[in-house]
């Protein structure tokens, strides 16, 4: 059984003051649950006072983002030691913000995947096709290469400390929200590239959320499919009532 992960995405919102007040009323709706694993990934400024006040409670806290190299000239840039030390103990990389903003490529994300595992980090690797993929019909090759370029060089053992998010750009912030057949069509492909380049274990274990307009009036249906096993949220995770009704979705039977 795939334990559910919810996971906020705070992208750059909340300064720490807002983050602070933010995670008070979360810990305090949210300390009932232990069906379901939460995540909340402030920006860098705001994950040490984060991870502060949350320590000895159920959630846990990631970043957003981080280089591949352990230290040196890199203006701007934060190591994965830093983000192990300040707390972290997930990070999500190759958000499609980052893949069209800073032109992250599938090659540099590897980088970061091979970088992060070492110090004992989580990381949720992000894919999804764009509005003109889907419209070609193409999204089976750009989730493919994706996975497979993200992922080159690592093992089977290493997966386990994955988790896949399949965000589809056009969903992002958009309000559509891809349709509890169309996400599970494509975590499904997912999962089958798995098997494919892994085996069936590593791939059953496999963790795939959906990301993309998830809000708390259409996650229950995402969560009754097969392969969808949690949400990556952007905007109904900036506030407690919502997000506190997401991880706590009513669970419907897997179909
Ligand atoms: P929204 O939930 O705001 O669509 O954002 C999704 C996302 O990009 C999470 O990483």
């Amino acid at each position: 059984m795939r334990k559910p992960i919810i996971a906020g995405n705070w992208k750059m919102n909340k300064t720490v003051a807002e983050a602070l007040e933010l995670v008070k009323d979360l810990r305090f709706k949210l300390e009932n649950v232990s069906d379901v694993e939460i995540v909340v990934c402030p920006p860098f400024l705001a994950v040490q006072s984060v991870y502060q006040f949350l320590k000895g409670s159920n959630i846990k806290v990631g970043a957003q983002n981080c280089y591949f190299e352990k230290k040196g000239a890199f203006t701007g840039e934060v190591s994965p030691a830093m983000l192990k030390e300040a707390g972290c103990s997930f990070v999500i990389l190759g958000h499609s913000e980052r893949r069209q903003y800073f032109k992250e490529s599938d090659e540099f994300i590897n980088k970061k995947i091979k970088a992060v595992l070492p110090e004992g980090l989580l990381a949720i690797v992000c894919v999804g096709e764009t509005l003109e993929e889907r419209e070609k019909n193409i999204w089976k090759e750009v989730i493919k290469t994706q996975v497979t370029g993200g992922l080159k060089g690592i093992t089977k053992e290493e997966v386990s400390k994955l988790v896949i998010a399949y965000e589809p750009v056009w969903a992002i912030g958009t309000g559509k929200v891809a349709s509890k057949e169309q996400a599970q069509e494509v975590h499904k492909f997912i999962r089958d590239l798995f098997v494919k380049l892994y085996d069936k274990n590593t791939a059953e274990a496999l963790r795939i959320q959906y990301g993309g307009s998830v809000k708390p009036d259409n996650i229950s249906l995402l969560m009754s499919e097969p392969d969808i096993d949690g949400a990556l949220v952007g905007g109904a995770a900036l506030e407690a009532e919502s997000f506190m009704k997401l991880v706590k979705f009513e669970k419907k039977a897997k179909q």
